[in-house]
C-alpha cells in the first residue's frame, strides 16, 4: 500500500488510536512510544542539566499535522503549541495544497552569520581592506574552531566587511564571518569561531573588538516554500472558488501594505513555524528574530509571504524566511520529545527540516487567510471551544461531540448550558 500522510478522519480517533497510527508511520520502538504517551518524557533530571535552577517540567500539547506532500514526499508534522485550530487549521490547508500537486521547498546551505563589532580605528576603510586582504587567512582560522564540522563538508565560507561611519561611539567595522552548519544550528559553532579570531582581527585592524556573536538576521541560511492551489479545490458553502481567491489576495495585500496587519499575519505563519520548531527541540526564540527582522530587511515591516493568482486562477502563495535550525546537537538530540518528533518527521538532513517547515508557515498561513477573508474564523475557534466547555461540564467520550455539536448549533457555548445538555442526554 503506498504510504501516505493523507489521514481521513485522523481527527475523530481516539488519542491512543492517533499514537499508534503515528507508531505505525514512523515505526516507532515501544520506548519512544512511551515518550509519546506522557510517560518516558523530558525527566526532571534531563531539564536541570539543560537550564539552571529548574525546579519541574512544563508540558504542552503535542499534535500531528496531517496531509502534508512537500517535494514529493509525505510528512506527519508533530506540532508543539497550546492554541486551538493550529494543527486542524495545517492540517486542512495541507489538504487543499495537495490539490495542485504539494509544497514545492527548496533552501539554502546552511550558512550562518557571526559578527565581530571593531571600535577605536583611525581609518575604518583601510582596516576594511586589511581585514579583505586577510580573508583566507581568517577562514583557516575559523576552521580550525571546529574540525569536525569540516570533516562534514561544514565550515567557514566567507568573510564580509562592512564599514558603519556613522555612530555614537565614532566610525565601527563589522566583520561577518560566514559559516556552513551542515546538520547542526550552529550558534556554539560559529559564536566559538568568531570569539576565535578576534584577537587576528584586533591585530590586523589595530583596533578593539567588542561584540563577537551570531546574528539571528540568517539571511544566509533561507528556505523557501511554494503552493499552487486549484481555485475549485477553494470552493465551500456559499463561496465559489474564484471569489475565495480574489478574497484571500485582498486580504494579503493589506499585510503586504500595512505593518499592522503585517503582525498578524506573519504572526500566523509563526504559528505553524514555532510549534514545529518547539517539537523538534530547536530555538523558537531565534526563529522569531530571524523572521521579523527578515520582513522589515527593506526598511518597512510587511507580509512574509505573498499570494496571487496565476493564469489558470489558481492561488499561488509563497513563503520566504531564514531558518536557523538543526537536527544534531542543543535540545534536538537532548529532549527525549524532541527526538520522536524528528524521528516521526524522518527528515534527513537541516535543509530538509527547515523546508519542511516553511511549508508548514505557508499552510497555516492559508489556513488563517482564507478563513478569516470568508466565514471568519470564530465559527472554527468556536466549534473547538465548545468541546472544550464540553469536556468542562463532564462529558466524555461521543458525549464531548454531541454536546458541542448541540451547543453550536444553538450559538450558546456556556458552561451551564453544556451542563443541562448533558444532564438530559444521560437521562434519554
Ligand atoms: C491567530 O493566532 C492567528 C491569526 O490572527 C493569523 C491572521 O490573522 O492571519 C488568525
Amino acid at each position: 500500500m503506498k504510504r501516505t500522510s493523507r489521514l481521513r478522519g485522523f481527527y475523530k480517533l481516539s488519542v491512543e488510536e492517533r499514537v499508534d497510527v503515528v507508531v505505525r508511520w514512523a515505526e516507532l520502538t515501544a520506548e519512544e512510544k512511551a515518550v509519546l504517551v506522557g510517560q518516558e518524557g523530558l525527566s526532571t533530571s534531563q531539564a536541570d542539566h539543560m537550564i539552571e535552577n529548574v525546579v519541574g517540567v512544563h508540558g504542552l500539547p503535542l499534535g500531528i499535522a496531517a496531509n502534508f506532500l512537500i517535494n514529493g514526499r509525505d510528512y506527519l508534522i508533530p506540532m508543539a503549541i497550546e492554541e486551538p485550530s493550529v494543527v486542524a487549521g495545517a492540517s486542512f490547508a495541507a489538504r487543499l495544497v495537495r490539490a495542485g500537486g504539494g509544497f514545492i521547498a527548496t533552501s539554502t546551505p546552511p550558512e550562518m552569520i557571526a559578527q565581530i563589532q571593531v571600535l577605536d580605528l583611525i581609518d575604518p576603510w583601510a582596516a576594511r581592506f586589511d581585514l579583505l586582504a586577510a580573508k583566507s587567512r581568517l577562514l583557516e582560522l575559523a576552521n580550525q574552531t571546529d574540525p569536525l564540522i569540516v570533516s562534514l563538508g561544514g565550515g567557514a565560507r566567507d568573510l564580509e566587511v562592512r564599514v558603519i561611519e556613522h555612530s555614537p561611539v565614532g566610525p565601527m567595522v563589522v566583520v561577518h564571518l560566514i559559516f556552513d552548519c551542515r546538520d547542526a544550528m550552529g550558534a556554539n559553532t560559529v559564536n566559538t569561531a568568531a570569539e576565535a579570531l578576534a584577537p587576528t582581527v584586533e591585530e590586523i585592524t589595530g583596533g578593539r573588538v567588542v561584540l563577537r556573536i551570531l546574528s539571528n538576521l540568517a539571511d544566509r541560511r533561507l528556505a523557501r516554500a511554494k503552493a499552487v492551489i486549484p481555485a475549485e479545490a477553494l470552493a465551500f458553502g456559499e463561496f465559489a472558488g474564484e471569489t475565495v481567491v480574489e478574497r484571500i489576495i485582498e486580504a494579503y495585500a493589506l499585510a503586504a501594505a500595512d505593518p499592522y496587519r503585517a503582525a498578524t499575519h506573519n504572526k500566523g505563519i509563526m504559528n505553524g513555524i514555532d510549534a514545529v520548531v518547539i517539537a523538534c527541540g530547536n530555538d523558537w526564540r531565534a526563529i522569531e528574530a530571524g523572521a521579523h527582522s527578515y520582513a522589515a530587511r527593506s526598511g518597512r515591516y510587511t507580509s512574509l509571504s505573498t499570494w496571487a493568482k496565476d493564469a489558470e486562477g489558481n492561488l499561488v502563495g509563497t513563503l520566504e524566511l531564514p531558518l536557523a535550525v538543526g537536527i544534531v546537537g542543543g535540545a534536538s538530540r537532548v529532549h527525549p520529545t524532541a527526538r520522536v518528533a524528528l524521528k516521526i518527521l524522518g527528515v534527513r538532513t537541516a535543509n530538509e527540516l527547515a523546508e519542511v517547515i516553511v511549508s508548514v508557515g505557508l499552510a497555516q498561513n492559508l489556513a488563517a487567510i482564507r478563513a478569516l477573508a470568508t466565514e471568519g474564523i470564530q465559527r472554527g475557534h468556536m466549534e473547538l471551544h465548545a468541546r472544550q466547555v464540553a469536556i468542562a461540564a463532564g462529558a466524555e467520550g461521543e458525549m464531548i461531540e454531541r454536546v458541542a455539536a448541540q451547543l453550536v448549533a444553538e450559538r450558546r457555548i456556556r458552561l451551564d448550558r453544556a451542563q443541562e445538555i448533558l444532564s438530559g442526554m444521560c437521562t434519554e
